[in-house]
């Protein structure tokens, strides 16, 4: 069993998905209403904030995905009690925070990205922080040199173990001038979660600024910290002494929401995604619109379904907020499949994003993939060394296939791509969707889907 498999089928029973290979007679239009609640990447990373209180938070909305399974296991080995109090509500009590037994993290630490986020909090707490290898999807190089740029910033020393990175800071941390090479989410997060207890001010530039990392920032407000984001991606963060918990719901999962809405225009289906917020999504929605596909605004959430007519092709770009978020082009390239013409999809954020279009081309899809990225005239990013860029010449029409699935949104646009193909598909390690999607099986199911389970 190669590790992408075992990674899928831990998270699969982390969720008690029984299955890790669904079989999928496509070609039927995908109707009727999904519920998506909070954010992957809002609901894990304040879980972690948590461990920066001296008492409980309470998380509202949590998604119920085999990443909040791995940070409640991860708090749970450095002796903070998360509790399920309601349907999606967590109880998280940090009062008796430990050190962790290295095996109980190293097991945990390999499915997931959000360990490196513990650095900060676990320095001001226990004076020391282990990080072993990390998992998350298989997508680029993903190094975490601008986390620990930061932290030895903040006054840590880091060192190489054979069992990972150890972090301490004998002298405590105090506030820094920090200024990131690239607006990433993670390290924005990593000096948010580390500065708010630091002695002093830290100035942040060239920081992310997703609406993720607004929620978190409320969030670090309600447990007493004092943070101002300034225009021109600068954050200034003063340090208290301490922090208290809070009572939080956790932000809609705007990347769930793009996929069903991508699911929709692929399949000619029509499907009502209570919870998505226009805010949060409006660069989505332009693109959307671009391409043909017709949306509703409710108080309640978006309906988005398939004009009826041929759709349209875009030329799109993916970047930091607000641009075109990376992990919507997957599920919108199957969708593109079906529109009439050439499009392109530059991915300027990660290196190897593209891997899921084999895929696809396996079912029929004509794209061609440029490693070395392309030039275009209607570009509105200037180029990173790293990009790579996707041509998709549509409309072709897909057949089914057996396909494996290789991380969690190249795995969402499988499904698709299955559900949109005529025939039947196979699709094997569906355990990674687990990750970011909650119960997309019966979220499927749902909107009419034709499916079963092999074992
Ligand atoms: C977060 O990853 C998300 N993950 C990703 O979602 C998302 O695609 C990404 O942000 C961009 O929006 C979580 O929130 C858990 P980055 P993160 O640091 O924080 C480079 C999903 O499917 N970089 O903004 O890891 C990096 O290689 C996942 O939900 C460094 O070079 O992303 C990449 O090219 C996948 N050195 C770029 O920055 C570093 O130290 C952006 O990465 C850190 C990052």
């Amino acid at each position: 069993m190669n590790s992408l498999t075992k990674d899928a089928q831990k998270a699969a029973e982390r969720v008690g998905l029984l299955s890790d290979k669904i079989v999928i007679n496509g070609g039927k239009p995908l109707k009727g209403r999904v519920d998506v609640r909070g954010a992957k990447n809002l609901a894990t990373k304040a879980m972690v904030a948590a461990l920066l209180a001296d008492s409980p938070s309470h998380l509202l909305d949590v998604p119920d995905i085999s990443d909040v399974g791995v940070v409640t296991g991860m708090l749970g080995a450095y002796g903070v009690s998360v509790t399920k109090v309601g349907e999606g509500e967590l109880l998280l009590d940090p009062t008796n925070v430990l050190k962790a037994q290295f095996h109980e993290i190293d097991a945990l630490a390999g499915s997931s990205r959000i360990p490196i986020l513990f650095c900060g909090p676990l320095l001001h707490r226990l004076g020391e922080a282990l990080i072993p290898d990390l998992g998350g999807c298989r997508i680029g190089d993903r190094p975490i040199d601008f986390h620990m740029d930061a932290l030895r910033a903040f006054g840590a020393i880091v060192d190489k173990s054979y069992e990972g990175i150890r972090l301490t800071a004998p002298n405590g941390l105090k506030g820094a001038n920090i200024e990131l090479p690239y607006p990433s989410v993670g390290a924005t997060e990593q000096v948010l979660l580390t500065a708010v207890l630091a002695e002093g001010v830290t100035e942040l530039k060239n920081a992310a600024i997703e609406p993720e990392i607004m929620d978190l920032i409320a969030i670090l407000q309600k447990m007493g910290a004092i943070i101002n984001v300034e225009p021109n991606r600068v954050i200034f963060i003063e340090g208290v002494e301490k922090l208290e918990g809070y009572t939080h719901r956790a932000l809609f999962d705007r990347n769930e929401a793009a996929s069903w809405a991508s699911a929709a225009l692929a399949t000619k289906g029509d499907i009502f995604v209570a919870g998505a917020k226009q805010q949060e999504l409006m660069t989505f929605l332009n693109i959307y619109r671009k391409v043909g596909g017709k949306f509703d605004i409710h108080e309640d959430g978006i309906r988005f379904y398939h004009p009826g007519t041929p759709l349209k092709p875009v030329v799109v770009e993916t970047d930091v907020h607000p641009g075109f978020m990376t992990d919507w082009q997957q599920p919108l390239i199957v969708a593109l499949t079906q529109a009439e013409g050439r499009s392109v999809v530059h991915e300027t954020v990660y290196e190897n994003r593209f891997g899921f279009t084999d895929a696809l081309i396996e079912m029929g899809a004509d794209i061609v993939v440029h490693k070395d990225g392309l030039e275009s005239v209607t570009r509105r990013v200037p180029r990173r060394p790293l990009e790579q860029a996707a041509v998709i010449v549509g409309p072709t029409p897909l057949h089914g296939a057996d396909v494996e699935i290789p991380d969690l949104r190249g795995g969402f646009s499988h499904l698709i791509a299955a559900l949109t193909a005529d025939g039947t598909s196979t699709v094997s390690n569906i355990g990674l969707i687990s990750r970011g999607y909650e119960h997309f099986i019966d979220k499927l199911a749902d909107l009419g889907a034709d499916f079963s389970f092999e074992d």
